[in-house]
């Protein structure tokens, strides 16, 4: 019998359970979307019960008698969940990544300058999105957090950590850890040493016995077996043992980089979710950031060295899409966002900036808030979706602008993947704002593939990165067609409307 590499990419709306072959094609996969809990303005939440349960439900659908060699998870970054080890329930929802709620937070580390030591130890900005101010703001607001975490009762996890702990049995037998890229978006540890700062700790107040130990992100012996059965049996065993080994964790974005093989220092790809992630490989040592970008840790395979990047991250693309569909109504798919744009011939002069939770890169802007500016009677919903879709190709184009500047790569070409990429016209767009061809791989579904390629390295199903090299292949390529005046003018139109979001939102 055949055996494969599982993956479960644990996103924000969805968990995806995947089944790969060794030539990186699908073979089976489900997927089961949980609630977007939004309490009041500015706070997204996620119940990490349902979240636990749809990811046991998805494994057993995609996994059912399959013979998997390893099982590799990738995860939405920075939501963050404390729980109570002995019980094994979380003392609250997860705060989501999103979420804008510790924005004084933040917004304190810099008039004191804590963000000073925050951006030189982490290599992030101060800012809403990442764990370390999610999980202050739990340690001060949920009742008992402090007290267990002090006790050594409360555990903190982003959701990689979450569903680890559960695969491997959660109270009583569960394994605590996290790896280097999740744990890069904490705030909390240190870009070179790779562990937790007790410096950061202190900033946040954090106490260390509540954190996960950091491991790396593929592991020849693995973080544990999973001790629920998922269906699946492990290969070599003829189906006598259904305890899978769990060889790779990594940051879906970070998955995403691995899954569109950009082993190699200069390379990039743009990932089209709920949000957009370009990251750029930039080699073993950490180039830091003048421009607004996050430097970040992309994947440490074992013993070797990590390899680090830079990450543009836009909080707004894809779920600006679906406002349009579940807020405004003005499409019942996002699907329709192509069709609706397609019957006018440009964006009809508006702009749309869906700041809705701030601007991340690489403005870092918790005070901004989202414009849709330059209307006239003649506009449409049309123009509005065009407006859309732009806005999507605009903020990718200042984060690529961002890092050019920062590392001086130039890019001939922009590997794109995720949901969005479907769309023909957001693609076209995009190469058009950029003035650069736009290549997406026939396995359009990246992140997952980057956790089993993760997964399958550690234990030997792929022998090295040039074999999983030799599994990229082009689908399709958007070549540029505006002329570089209708590109300039387009892009400092798009500034000026950017620039009217700003200072809206005291703080
Ligand atoms: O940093 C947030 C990112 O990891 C979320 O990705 O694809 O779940 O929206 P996605």
């Amino acid at each position: 019998m055949a055996e494969y590499v599982g993956a479960i990419d644990q996103g924000t709306t969805s968990t995806r359970a995947m089944v790969f072959d060794h030539q990186g094609r699908v073979v089976a996969q489900h997927q089961l979307e949980h609630r977007q809990i939004l309490p009041r303005a500015g706070w997204v939440e996620h119940d990490p019960e349902e979240i636990w349960q749809r990811t046991l439900a998805a494994c057993r659908e995609a996994f059912d008698g399959v013979e998997l060699a390893a099982l590799g998870i990738t995860n939405q970054r920075e939501t963050t969940v404390v729980w109570d080890r002995r019980t094994g329930r979380p003392f609250s929802n997860a705060i989501v990544w999103q979420d804008t709620r510790t924005d004084r937070i933040a917004e304190a580390l810099d008039r004191d300058g804590r963000g000073e030591l925050i951006r030189r130890k982490s290599g992030l900005p101060p800012a809403t999105y990442f764990a370390g101010g999610k999980l202050q703001w739990l340690l001060e607001n949920v009742d008992g957090v402090r007290q267990a975490a002090t006790d050594g009762d409360a555990l903190f996890g982003t959701m990689d950590t979450w569903v680890l702990w559960n695969l491997t049995g959660g109270p009583g037998g569960g394994v605590h850890v996290t790896d280097v890229t999740n744990a890069s978006r904490t705030m909390l540890m240190d870009l070179e040493t790779l562990d937790w700062d007790d410096e950061l700790l202190a900033v946040f107040g954090v106490p260390r016995a509540m954190l996960p130990a950091i491991r790396s992100s593929a592991e020849p012996a693995g973080y544990g077996l999973t001790s629920v059965p998922l269906g699946a049996t492990r290969s070599g065993t003829g189906g006598a043992d259904s305890r899978i080994p769990l060889t790779a964790a990594l940051g879906d974005q970070q998955a995403a980089t691995v899954g569109q093989v950009c082993f190699a220092a200069g390379e990039a790809k743009n990932t089209y979710g709920t949000g957009n992630f370009l990251l750029l490989n930039t080699g073993t040592e950490p180039v830091r950031s003048t421009h607004g970008l996050l430097t970040t840790v992309a994947y440490r395979f074992g013993d070797e060295p990590a390899v680090y990047a830079l990450e543009g991250s836009i909080a707004v693309t894809g779920s600006a899409v679906q406002w349009l569909r579940d807020q405004l109504h003005i499409i019942r798919t996002a699907a329709e966002s192509e069709t609706l744009a397609l019957r006018v011939p440009d964006n009809g002069g508006v702009y749309f900036v869906p700041a809705f939770s701030g601007l991340f890169a690489p403005y870092w802007r918790s005070d901004a808030r989202g414009a849709i500016v330059g209307l006239s009677r003649f506009d449409t919903d049309a123009h509005l979706a065009r407006a859309t879709l732009e806005a999507i190709c605009y903020q990718s184009r200042d984060v690529v602008e961002a890092m050019q500047q920062d590392s001086g790569v130039t890019l001939d070409v922009l590997k794109v993947d995720g949901g969005v990429t479907a769309n023909d016209l957001c693609m076209q767009l995009q190469a058009d704002i950029l003035g650069v061809p736009v290549s997406r791989p026939v396995v359009a579904e990246t992140t997952a593939l980057g956790a089993a390629y993760a997964a399958g390295l550690a234990t030997g199903y792929w022998r090295d990165t040039d074999e999983l090299r030799a599994n990229w292949n082009e689908s399709h390529r958007w070549k540029p067609t505006w002329s570089a005046r209708q590109r300039d003018e387009g892009y400092r139109r798009w500034r000026m409307a950017v620039e009217r979001t700003l200072d809206w939102v005291e703080i």
